[in-house]
C-alpha cells in the first residue's frame, strides 16, 4: 500500500533533517509551496520534525523516497475531516534533478490510496498556484480536477498568485481502479 511504481512513502525520522535542510530554503521549490515565504532555520525544521513525526488524527506527514532509499521529499495528509470524510495533500520533490520525472505522480497515487483505503476518506483536496503549470498538470494525471479558483489569493515573491483548488472524489478514482 506504501509503495508504487518508482516511490515508497514512510513515516518522518529525526535523522531526515538533513535531507530536509538541503531543500527548505530553495525558493525554485518553496516558492510553490503555500507555507514557505521566508527562511526556514534548523532549529525551526527541527522543532517541525519533532512535532511532525508523530500522526495526530487530523495530520499525518511522510516523506517520499525512491525504491532504493533515497530521500526525495515530502508529502502529507492534513486537515482529516472524520466528519465529513474529507482531507487536504500537499507534496513536495525537494531534489531539483528529480522534478518533472513521474516520482510526483507516483506518490500522489500512494496519497490517494492511503487517503480512501487506509483513512476512508471520501474526497481529497488540494490548492496550487495557478501559474504551477507542473504540478496541475500532475495532479490532473492523478485524477484531480479544478473547482474553482481564488483571484489574487497568495503574495509570492512580488507578485500576486491565483490559487487553483482541485478534488477528487472518492467513486471517480474507484472507476479507475
Ligand atoms: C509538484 C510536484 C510534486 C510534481 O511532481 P513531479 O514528479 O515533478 O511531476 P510528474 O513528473 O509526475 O508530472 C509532471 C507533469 O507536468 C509536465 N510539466 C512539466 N513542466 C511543465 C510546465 N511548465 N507546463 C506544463 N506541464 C509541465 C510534465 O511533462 C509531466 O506531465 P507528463 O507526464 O504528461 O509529461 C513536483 O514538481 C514538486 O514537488 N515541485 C516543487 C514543489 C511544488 O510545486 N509542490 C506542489 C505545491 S501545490
Amino acid at each position: 500500500m506504501f509503495s508504487g511504481q518508482l516511490v515508497r512513502i514512510r513515516g518522518l525520522e529525526k535523522s531526515d533533517l538533513d535531507n530536509i535542510m538541503q531543500w527548505i530554503n530553495n525558493p525554485d521549490i518553496t516558492r510553490f509551496l503555500l507555507a514557505f515565504t521566508v527562511p526556514m532555520s534548523r532549529a525551526m525544521e527541527e522543532k517541525w520534525l519533532e512535532k511532525s513525526m508523530y500522526h495526530t488524527a487530523s495530520d499525518k506527514f511522510f516523506v517520499i523516497e525512491t525504491l532504493e532509499g533515497d530521500y526525495l521529499g515530502g508529502c502529507g495528509i492534513h486537515g482529516i475531516d472524520a466528519t465529513h470524510r474529507h482531507a487536504e495533500i500537499g507534496i513536495a520533490i525537494g531534489k531539483e534533478s528529480h522534478l518533472g520525472k513521474g516520482y510526483g505522480e507516483d506518490s500522489i497515487k500512494i496519497l490517494l490510496r492511503l487517503g480512501f483505503h487506509a483513512l476512508n476518506l471520501n474526497k481529497i483536496y488540494l490548492r496550487v498556484f495557478a501559474d504551477n503549470l507542473r504540478a496541475i498538470r500532475c495532479y490532473e494525471k492523478c485524477g484531480f480536477k479544478e473547482v474553482g479558483r481564488q483571484k489574487q489569493h497568495r503574495y509570492v515573491a512580488g507578485e500576486w498568485q491565483d490559487e487553483v483548488m482541485m478534488e477528487v472524489l472518492r467513486s471517480e478514482w474507484e472507476k479507475n481502479h
